[in-house]
């Protein structure tokens, strides 16, 4: 049975620095909460118009294609996580698939919605696909753009600070060798906090949940269509519901129970101990977070990669955009024991143990 090994590697972001003082211009909020709460300086934002979730994934996939040194006509899969996908639908894998100019290869294009463990579902997923023989290269993308769907407004303030736009990529390769390859892999999710981090309008489930949950304050007027018609209406702009909204510190507290656990298994999988870890690359939600989880492994500090202060929570592709900067900084080495971990949305949560194998 093959393995699956990482071959090449890229991120992009966007040339646009937001700092937390650009932020204050527009909501009351200030520097000094920002970075205490969560430790983000800037984040990036799209030009609007010029870039989108599909065109970052392209910039950031064209290195990693590079960097593999393969055609990107022998990619033979695309697997794409995000959760601001340009269209509703078709997905964002096939979009991508036409900018790369390979849409007459024919190959398949799956869109992940794991939020921000999407990265590591998709690797997890192209990981399965490729043990089984079924692909022998697969280009796994992480890719967002938030900025263009938040409240700017100071009610919206608790999410719009946190987030920005990026993109990451890998090609994740055919191997025999164990040496160099992904060891072992965990996904969970529970969806009894499905709301606790969503956005749920628009959207159709016609406030069934919200009745059903008793969720208080995300009911919408949905007057009292015939047919359909309640996807998308006036009133859910009207009474502001088109916003991401989270209970932020429910996602901290199971975030920070979930993170050590997920490693701890994966680690278990793969036959390691904490003390064989060389890097964790953990998903970029709250520097606070990530704090809270190296002190509970005991963890130093230079054995975690954090670069939430410059682009904040970029979801999906948080950890390939820190993997890529790990390995151009020379923190990722030839042989080291990698964990990427994730947490968020769903709630979703999930881990990767590898042996890095390029230099
Ligand atoms: C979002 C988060 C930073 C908020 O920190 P917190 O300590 O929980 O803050 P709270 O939401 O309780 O709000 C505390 C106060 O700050 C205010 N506040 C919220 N956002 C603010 C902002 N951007 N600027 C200034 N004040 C803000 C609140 O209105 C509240 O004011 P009040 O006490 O007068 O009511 C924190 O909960 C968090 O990081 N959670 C995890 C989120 C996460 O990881 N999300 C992604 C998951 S993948």
């Amino acid at each position: 049975m093959p393995y699956s090994t990482i071959t090449g590697i890229g991120h992009y972001v966007p040339k646009n620095v937001v700092t937390n003082h650009d932020l204050t211009k527009v909501m009351e909020t200030s520097d000094e909460w920002i970075r205490e709460r969560t430790g983000i300086e800037e984040r990036r934002y799209i030009t609007k118009g010029k870039e989108t979730t599909t065109t970052l994934a392209y910039e950031a996939s064209i290195k990693a294609i590079a960097d593999a040194g393969i055609d990107k006509e022998d990619i033979d899969f695309i697997v794409f996580a995000t959760l601001s996908p340009d269209y509703y639908f078709p997905g964002a894998g096939v979009l991508l698939q036409r900018e790369l100019g390979i849409a007459k290869t024919e190959i398949a294009a799956l869109d992940i919605r794991a939020q921000c463990s999407g990265f590591v579902y998709a690797l997890t997923t192209a990981d399965q696909f490729i043990k089984s023989g079924t692909y022998k290269k697969i280009l796994v993308v992480g890719a967002e753009v938030h900025s263009v769907g938040l409240d700017f407004t100071t009610r919206g303030r608790n999410v719009s600070v946190i987030f920005g736009d990026g993109a990451g990529a890998v090609i994740l390769e055919a191997t025999e060798d164990k040496g160099v390859a992904i060891q072992a892999t965990s996904m969970h999710s529970d969806g009894t906090y499905a709301e606790k981090l969503s956005y749920m309008y628009p959207g159709a489930h016609g406030g069934y949940f919200i009745e059903k949950y008793a969720i208080e304050g995300f009911d919408v007027d949905y007057g009292d269509p015939e047919f359909g018609g309640y996807f998308f209406n006036q009133n859910m702009i009207d009474q502001n519901r088109v916003y991401p909204h989270m209970e932020g510190q429910a996602v901290f507290k199971m975030a920070v129970r979930k993170f050590p656990e997920v490693i701890m298994e994966t680690l278990t999988k793969a036959g390691m101990e904490v003390s064989d870890l060389d890097m964790l690359i953990p998903h970029q939600a709250n520097l606070r977070i990530n704090q809270f989880v190296a002190k509970t492994m005991r963890l130093n500090e230079d054995q975690v990669y954090n670069n939430i202060m410059r682009y904040g929570n970029t979801t999906a592709a948080s950890i390939p955009i820190a993997l890529s900067e790990a390995r151009d900084e020379g923190k990722v080495k030839k042989g080291d024991n990698v964990v990427l971990a994730a947490f968020g949305a769903g709630f979703t949560w999930g881990a990767v143990v590898l042996k890095w194998g390029r230099d």
